[in-house]
């Protein structure tokens, strides 16, 4: 058979355990799982299956049967590299690699390879490259008692009786201390760049939901910005912001984050953290949600536990946009707008069509406007400086001249009001 030789021939695996956790269906699953599989550009995923098992079997994960039937498959259709859904040990993936002759990734594995191909920031970059060596890490500790060999030569790196395998783990430890350093580096830079947008008196908007919901759509079509948007999962992995005028509102900073995925590999969870910083410094919320999935409340419970995990502020603002509403059939349709419109935080929309958007820009000047708060305060005469500055911020309600200088009301947000303190 004559195959592109710039691409892999990839088949997509789910074992689909006896009573693992069944919260999510198992089409919807590998469905999932081979849109992951289809970012990849060098992938050509030829093929999908979910595999039934009783129990997983704990050196070749499958049963004999399975594996010669799996086998036969892969042969017959030039399979390079297997796709396995969910977690394969070390043991389990050198045996499987044998006996069907093809390359093996698991989840882990390729959710990793998709953020590094994706990773577009310095951090990004260095983040991933940490959450892959951890990983492999982890898998030198584990394969310890199948991959130990004595290391030749004379030892002098490592003394005597050192094993490749204690080597390998260094140099990856000694690698992850290089990274942490350089990331710290980075995270130093970036902190300043959050501090000079601190001084920007436009109040952050930041959009999350789960991959493919459609936030670079919402984003590219409110900025203009060509953000890529493609149908492919985490087109977006680093944060992207943009001071954008909104419509018939305040100008403000609109920030896209990298999509949620239920099961994100804790190593990844943690790598993550700081890629999602930008949404804990959010003024507003803007959860996008994809209303035409048929898991979107699966999606909707998973990325506001992901929120919650990353310590978002229970008081911080949030709006839910329900996006895709062209998708639906004209009942479903209707009946979704009529449930939103009885929501003051719930707005449908169609980010490619552009409907209900215009609402949706009114709540969210309205939100932000709800955010400020009224002070008084009270300047003397000297205090000119300050003064300028609430005219310029264009924050003054009323003012007062008394003997000792002015009593000022303020209608504030709480970013202005910090920023007010450092003048
Ligand atoms: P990640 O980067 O994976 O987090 O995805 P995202 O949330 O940024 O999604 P993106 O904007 O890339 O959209 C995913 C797919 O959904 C693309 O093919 C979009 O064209 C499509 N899409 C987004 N919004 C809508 C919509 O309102 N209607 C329809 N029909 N398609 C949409």
């Amino acid at each position: 058979m004559e195959h592109d030789a710039q691409v892999t021939r990839a088949w997509v695996l789910h074992p689909d355990i006896a009573g693992a956790d069944k919260r999510r269906e198992v089409s919807f699953a590998l469905e999932e799982a081979v849109a992951l599989a289809v970012a990849l550009p060098e992938l050509d995923v030829i093929g999908s299956t979910a595999v039934r098992l009783p129990k997983a079997h704990a050196g070749m994960l499958f049963g004999k049967g399975k594996i010669e039937e799996l086998g036969n498959l892969f042969k017959a259709n030039d399979v390079e590299l297997v796709l396995i859904d969910g977690p394969v040990s070390p043991v389990q993936q050198r045996n499987l690699e044998k006996a069907w002759k093809v390359k093996l990734l698991d989840r882990t594995g390729l959710i990793l390879e998709i953020f590094s191909d994706r990773a577009r920031t310095r951090e990004g970059v260095l983040q991933v490259e940490m959450a892959a060596l951890s990983y492999q890490r982890t898998r030198l500790v584990r394969a310890w008692t199948h991959l130990e060999r004595q290391r030749g030569g004379l030892g002098f790196v490592g003394g005597p009786g050192e094993t490749q395998i204690e080597a390998d783990r260094r140099a990856i430890d000694d690698q992850l201390v290089r990274l942490r350093r350089q990331l710290s580096k980075v995270v130093k830079t970036r902190e300043l760049h959050r501090k000079a947008r601190a001084k920007v008196p436009f109040p952050i908007v930041a959009l999350v939901g789960y991959t493919n919901a459609g936030k670079s759509t919402l984003f590219n079509r409110v900025t203009g910005a060509d953000v890529m948007a493609k149908d492919m999962l985490f087109a977006t992995l680093d944060p992207t912001m943009r001071a954008v005028q909104l419509p018939d509102g305040p100008e403000v900073i609109l920030s896209d984050t990298v999509g949620f995925i239920s099961d994100l590999p804790t190593e990844l969870v943690a790598s993550f953290r700081a890629t999602l910083e930008e949404v804990l410094a959010a003024d507003l919320v803007l959860h996008v949600r994809d209303v035409a999935h048929p898991e979107t409340e699966h999606q909707s419970e998973d990325v506001h536990a992901i929120l919650e995990s990353l310590g978002l502020d229970e008081d911080t603002r949030q709006i839910e946009v329900w996006n895709k509403i062209d998708l639906l059939d004209g009942e479903t349709q209707a009946a979704l707008q009529a449930k939103a419109a009885r929501q003051d935080d719930i707005f449908a929309v169609s980010a490619v069509t552009g409907e209900g958007l215009d609402e949706m820009f009114v709540a969210i000047a309205r939100a932000l406007d709800a955010e400020k708060t009224l002070e008084m305060l009270h300047l003397e005469f000297a205090q000119g400086k300050q003064r300028a500055w609430l005219f310029k911020e264009g924050v003054i309600e009323a003012e007062e001249q008394g003997e000792d200088g002015f009593d000022i009301t303020v209608k504030w947000t709480a970013r202005q009001a910090r920023k007010y303190q450092t003048l």
